[in-house]
């Protein structure tokens, strides 16, 4: 069920309430306090995007197993984005590019029990409408900008869900290979050379290959050593860039 707020914090915040169950959307209008990855903010402009959270209880997956999710949660934005004509990548480990740009996030936080997870809350912000962002963003860009005009946020959330139930419930069947495999093949910058950075700021050359199932990166460096990194241990190096 999607329960709309006008105004809140964070939906990651509000989503956590014990009322909210399997597969409940929280989204909200706009949001005083939306986080993304790695200690940033998330912007939006109110009404224009879609910022919304869903709940998942995936008890039947091991821990060691949760980056599936991000895979199940990646794809079905892809698959919502195409359903709007526009082709989209996977930037390692869930932010959703058309070609050079970002269009979505993702921030994934989990509850975990002993020895399985309790709750997951996805927390999605999807750029619809807006054309103009802030000058310290990277590399923003919204559906529209990518020429998919006129989009009401509300039918792209639920287009999102169905594709969300589809893709999650081939993971519910067990059809992991085929989930990695796709999500795989929609790797942004796979199988070509570019340059990365250390956690350190240390500058290298390599070639990503694939991401294992617990969510490390193999990377080819420019020696020929293959190497598996975690999230935070490389970034991307992308120059800065305006779609205009
Ligand atoms: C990223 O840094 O790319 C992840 C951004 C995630 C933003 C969304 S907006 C809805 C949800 N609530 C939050 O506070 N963050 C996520």
């Amino acid at each position: 069920m999607i329960h709309y707020f006008e105004h809140t914090t964070s939906t990651n915040d509000l989503a956590r309430g014990a009322d909210y169950r399997h597969m409940d959307v929280v989204w909200a209008g706009s949001q005083s306090a939306g986080r993304g990855q790695r200690g940033h903010k998330w912007h939006s402009i109110e009404g224009e995007n879609l910022t919304f959270s869903v709940v998942l209880e995936p008890h039947f997956l091991p821990i060691v197993e949760q980056f599936m999710l991000s895979e199940v949660v990646a794809l079905a934005l892809v698959d919502t984005l195409r359903n709007y004509g526009l082709e989209a990548r996977i930037k390692w480990t869930n932010d959703i590019y058309v070609g050079d740009y970002k269009i979505a996030g993702v921030l994934i936080e989990q509850m975990l029990a002993t020895d399985h997870i309790a709750r997951t809350i996805v927390g999605i912000g999807l750029n619809i409408q807006q054309t103009d962002f802030p000058d310290d963003l990277p590399n923003p860009t919204s559906m529209r900008l990518e020429g998919a005009e006129g989009c009401s946020p509300r039918e792209v959330l639920e287009a999102f869900m169905l594709n969300l139930e589809r893709w999650y419930s081939r993971l519910v069947d067990g059809d992991k290979d085929a989930i990695s495999q796709r999500y795989n093949s929609l790797l942004y910058h796979r199988d070509e050379p570019h340059t990365y950075a250390y956690a350190s700021g240390e500058r290298f050359e390599a070639t990503i290959r694939r991401v294992q199932p617990t969510g490390h990166l193999v990377v080819e460096h420019a020696d020929g050593t293959i190497s598996a990194y975690a999230f935070k241990e490389i970034e991307f190096c992308l120059p800065q860039k305006r779609r205009r």
